[in-house]
């Protein structure tokens, strides 16, 4: 998860039976990349993943491929854009590539360049989520892809996960149920906001990084409204304009975000998903993992 997922949380992950990615752009740097890389590979051998954004929105793409090529992490995850080159890169090496996607033609696309597995993310997902209900993307995908299905949004229990699986998925991708954890640097607010609101509180905006994404609806949100305004609306409309427009839009959108994750700001945007709903207090990861597993055996 962007700004969230850190080093303890993947440690804690790993060694509670589950594998673990994090964004290559929650580090700033090369070195912090490295450092972070590092610092999990010393304390587990077991195998966790990056996620790489691979459209033009990331200027250090290809530095972050070459640094995750070089120290052979276990897999990558591609998001919001062509997957090819890392599918390409990756297959000597042996490190497995998932691609998130949120329709059938998509997948596809992907599985003819290669890819792995697809991360199927549904209309219940976290961040940028899709259109399609965790039913219908699983079953279609399944129906038309011999590669694994994971599928992404919405568990928040164990029972969700026994649904998935029953529909043919080979796993799940589980973000929000993790965000209020112990291990999270995260600001107090956001994790007591975890705690506090619930699934009708989420709205999707398309006001922060240009793309649908699911944030609390906190009276800042409220204040700044979730669809983009005239100005936005011409520049987006705009053949030429459109690319910076993406640019400026997320740029600013996700300064806003960082600095309500980290720090008091009344520019409260929050980013989680409708599993909020089920998240009552803020506990460590591997006490989350048990219960999940817990209710996945029960149900
Ligand atoms: C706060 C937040 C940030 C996220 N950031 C990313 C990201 O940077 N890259 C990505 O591929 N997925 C990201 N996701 C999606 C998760 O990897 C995962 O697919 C999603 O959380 C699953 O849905 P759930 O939140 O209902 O569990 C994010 C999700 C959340 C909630």
């Amino acid at each position: 998860m962007f700004l969230i997922s850190n080093t303890k949380m993947i440690k804690a992950a790993l060694a509670n039976g589950v594998t673990a990615a994090f964004p290559a752009l929650n580090y700033r740097t090369d070195a912090e990349l490295r450092a972070a890389i590092a610092e999990i590979k010393s304390a587990t051998d077991k195998p966790f993943g990056v996620n790489l954004i691979v459209n033009k929105s990331n200027p250090k793409y290809k530095g972050q491929l070459e640094t995750l090529l070089e120290l052979k992490v276990g897999f990558i995850i591609t998001s919001l854009g062509n997957p090819f080159e890392v599918i390409e890169k990756c297959k000597p090496l042996g490190i497995k590539v998932f691609c998130d996607v949120v329709d059938l033609a998509y997948a596809k696309k992907v599985e003819s360049q290669g890819a792995d597995a697809v991360i199927a993310v549904n209309n219940r997902a976290g961040g940028h989520a899709g259109k399609l209900s965790p039913k219908e993307l699983v079953t279609l995908l399944k129906e038309n892809c011999t590669i694994p299905v994971i599928s992404a949004g919405g568990i928040a229990h164990g029972k969700d996960l026994k649904e998935v699986m029953n529909w043919g998925a080979a796993g799940a991708s589980v973000g929000t149920i993790f965000i209020a954890c112990e291990e999270a640097d995260i600001s107090p607010e956001y994790k007591q906001a975890m705690i506090d609101y619930g699934e009708k509180d989420i709205v999707m905006t398309t006001k922060l990084s240009g793309s649908a994404l699911t944030v609390i609806n906190t009276p800042y949100v409220q204040q700044l409204g979730t669809k983009a305004n005239w100005l936005e609306r011409i520049l987006n409309n705009n053949k030429k304009l459109k690319k910076y427009a993406k640019m400026i839009i997320a740029y600013r959108g996700m300064k806003q975000v960082e600095n309500a994750a980290f720090g008091a700001t009344y520019k409260t945007v929050w980013c989680a998903g409708p599993a909020i709903e089920h998240v009552h207090s803020i506990r460590p990861m591997a006490e989350i993992i048990k219960t999940l597993t817990k209710e996945y055996d029960a149900a």
